[in-house]
């Protein structure tokens, strides 16, 4: 009986590492031997999807993250509804862009080799190709996902974080996927690019604590020129995130954060954890010396979430849709 109870604690623990113990089976050049030109083929499209519309850099990197967080990275955020309501037409993936230039991705790929390079990789070499296009460091980028074949809608709202998030929510979210606290502030660096509607933040500006206040920990100043800009129950308005250098990949979000000036109370939660505090106010003192190789680390790690690999999942052949 002893027996049993210690086999089922290791099979339990086995699962469970497997579970967090995430990026199995994926390698940098995995298409080397079966679509060398794969990532070339991805950068091509790119670099013309972004000379005409770099404002979809922000978009396509939130894309990856909405992925990976849902399920792991198994590119369950392309899918259509279908039977079920899919992931993509969830609220908080209804401020998602760029569906059409994963398509135009995937299809360049399987004019040269199809059948070969899975939806879920696109997403992250995409993701990557956004970085790069807007300034930031190129890191490589892990290849051999799998893509999966469910999507459904009651799922986003259990593991995307909401913007009013505080750090402890904050933490255990990213804790839940395998990620650090060093990566939960890095990859909110991913803020630098970007825009954001008026009501994803709105509740910071008007009626905070419902006596018709604003946020107190928000700069007033800050408050008055957000409130000009959305009005109460704007829906569709947009606010650069990064005022200034929102298409420019750089460390200016963190020094927002710091003079009380970030959009999201789940950016400015960054200031309440040593760990995070330490993070971006050095990185904004030392001209984010190490953000650009902090992301690619991190960027990797949040890439690993949940994989499928080897023989399971599949390659759609279309990405919105599955084969
Ligand atoms: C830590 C938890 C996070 C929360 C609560 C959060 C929340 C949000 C929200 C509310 C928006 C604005 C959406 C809109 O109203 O249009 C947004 C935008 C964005 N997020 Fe996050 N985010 C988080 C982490 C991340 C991560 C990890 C990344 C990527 C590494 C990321 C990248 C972006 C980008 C690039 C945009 C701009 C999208 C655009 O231009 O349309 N976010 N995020």
């Amino acid at each position: 009986m002893a027996a049993m109870a210690t086999v089922a604690k290791v099979v339990c623990c086995f699962v469970l590492v497997l579970g967090v113990a995430n990026g199995q089976g994926l390698k940098v050049g995995f298409y080397q031997n079966t679509c060398p030109n794969a990532e070339a083929i991805v950068n091509d499209v790119m670099r013309t999807v972004f000379k005409e519309a770099l404002s979809l850099a922000g978009p396509l990197l939130r894309m990856h993250f909405h992925d990976c967080f849902v399920r792991g990275c198994e590119a369950s955020i392309l899918l259509n509804s279908s039977t079920n309501t899919a992931e993509k037409d969830s609220p908080p993936n209804l401020s998602l862009r760029g569906y059409q230039v994963i398509d135009r991705v995937k299809a360049a790929l399987e004019k040269k080799c199809p059948g070969i390079v899975s939806c879920a990789d696109i997403l992250a070499i995409v993701a990557r190709d956004a970085v790069v296009a807007t300034g930031g460091k190129f890191y490589n980028v892990e290849t051999g996902r799998r893509d999966g074949n469910v999507s459904s809608l009651t799922e986003t709202l259990t593991n995307l974080l909401p913007p009013t998030a505080n750090i402890t929510t904050l933490i255990a979210g990213f804790n839940a996927k395998g990620l650090s606290v060093k990566d939960l502030v890095v990859l909110s660096g991913g803020h630098t690019i970007g825009t954001s509607h008026c009501s994803s933040f709105s509740n910071r500006l008007y009626n905070f604590t419902g006596k018709n206040d604003a946020d107190p920990s928000m700069d007033p100043n800050y408050v008055k020129v957000l409130k000009k800009r959305c009005k109460i129950n704007d829906q569709t308005t947009l606010v650069e995130m990064d005022p200034g250098s929102f298409k420019t990949f750089d460390i200016k979000y963190f020094t927002l954060i710091t003079k009380r000036r970030a959009l999201f109370t789940s950016d400015e939660a960054l200031l309440n954890n040593s760990v995070t505090k330490a993070y971006l106010t050095a990185q904004s003192k030392n001209g984010g010396s190490t953000f650009g190789d902090d992301f690619g680390v991190s960027m990797m790690n949040m890439g690993r979430i949940s994989v499928i690999t080897g023989s399971a999942g599949h390659i759609r052949k279309f990405c919105y849709k599955n084969n």
